[in-house]
């Protein structure tokens, strides 16, 4: 199949475009390289699938990987004069956008980039896919739009109607406007909410990265909420794992059922906390971290758990990495990478 995965070098994009090219498909990947974190790391992604940096930091021009099932692109996806020609022109099977502005503490300070790319940048992709026939359109939600749910696990079931931050209030609303576009024009449409996605490569602004990066230079951590926090802290290759799955197995029983919208949590089905999360980060590197106890940042939670019996039954999905090694893969690629 012919896939466009956008956010290409962004964390989750990179490796599920890895795992779509090992298992034989032409991957098309797009991403604007924006600099929200640095902006290397992506370039050393995209080095991972085959693109140069002087190739991929060109707009708008496409470059193809030595094994030629993996060409780059990048365009921002606001951009409505580019990307409907690179649809016209590729003509994808399948869609599968991992792009956005991530982050939930970001978004209080910065709003518009929010709006810009994961509400107009998620329209004009709908859009795409409505003029160009895609057949199945996944896409990435977020865990953040259980706001401060109480009932756990999570269920896609739950009432998601109150956001505690504008990038939460953006993920649900690409949930609203899939759902739109699935019932106007019948497009098979996945959201999918990603539950603290960690790993390898993994991105610089989240706790796993920001925690190592910390201690290694005898810095103080930042704890928020005291420590009283508890994540569903997913590895990478479970993610992936599931992305690719749902990529794979054609969405045709659920035209036939005229069920074109479909939402899952993917998650590890596990909560842990925080303080025991860091406990594994001090054991790998050896070292104690300087906790710096703080109140709770706004727009955050102090819970995730996700409910992924769904995506177990559609999908045979089987998370199985413990935070044990997680930690350690995480741990042995930043010391190798760092030096
Ligand atoms: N990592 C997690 O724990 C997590 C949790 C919940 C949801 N998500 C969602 O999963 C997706 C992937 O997340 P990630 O962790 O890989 O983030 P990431 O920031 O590493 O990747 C996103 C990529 O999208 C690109 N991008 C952003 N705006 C763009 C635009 N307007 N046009 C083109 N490219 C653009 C960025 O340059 C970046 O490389 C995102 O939609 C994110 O909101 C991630």
């Amino acid at each position: 199949m012919k896939v466009l995965v956008t956010g290409a070098a962004g964390f989750i994009g990179f490796y599920t475009s890895k795992v779509l090219l090992s298992k034989g498909h032409q991957v098309v990947g797009l991403d604007n390289i924006n600099d929200y974190y640095d902006v290397n790391l992506k370039y050393s992604r995209l080095k991972e699938l085959g693109i140069s940096k002087t190739e991929a930091a060109e707009y708008n021009t496409l470059c193809q990987s030595h094994s030629e099932d993996f060409t780059f692109v990048r365009i921002n996806l606001e951009d409505r004069e580019e990307l409907p020609k690179l649809f016209k022109n590729e003509k994808f099977d399948i869609v599968c956008n991992l792009a956005a502005q991530a982050g939930v503490r970001y978004s209080i300070e910065n709003p518009e980039t929010y709006v810009d790319s994961n509400l107009v940048g998620f329209l004009n992709i709908l859009e795409c896919c409505r003029n160009n026939a895609i057949k199945h359109f996944v896409y990435a939600s977020s865990s953040s739009v259980y706001g401060m749910n109480k009932k756990i696990p999570f269920s896609t079931d739950d009432n998601v109607d109150y956001p505690i931050s504008l990038y939460a209030a953006t993920k649900k609303s690409n949930e609203l406007m899939a759902h739109t576009y699935s019932h106007l024009f019948k497009i098979p449409t996945t959201g999918l909410r990603f539950f603290t996605v960690y790993g390898p490569w993994g991105r610089p602004d989240m706790a796993m990265f920001l925690f190592t990066d910390a201690i290694v230079k005898d810095k103080p951590i930042k704890v928020f909420n005291h420590g009283k926090m508890e994540r569903d802290f997913t590895y990478i290759d479970d993610i992936v794992e599931g992305v690719v799955r749902i990529i794979e197995k054609s969405p045709s029983n659920r035209i036939e059922s005229q069920e074109y919208y479909k939402l899952y949590n993917i998650g590890n089905n596990n909560s842990v906390k925080l303080l025991d999360f860091i406990k594994e980060i001090e054991i790998n590197l050896g070292k104690v971290a300087t906790k710096d106890m703080m109140e709770m940042q706004p727009g955050d939670v102090v819970r995730t758990w996700a409910d992924v019996d769904e995506l177990i039954k559609d999908y045979d999905y089987s998370p199985n990495t413990s935070i044990k090694d997680g930690v350690k893969s995480f741990i042995d690629w930043f010391k190798d990478y760092y030096n």
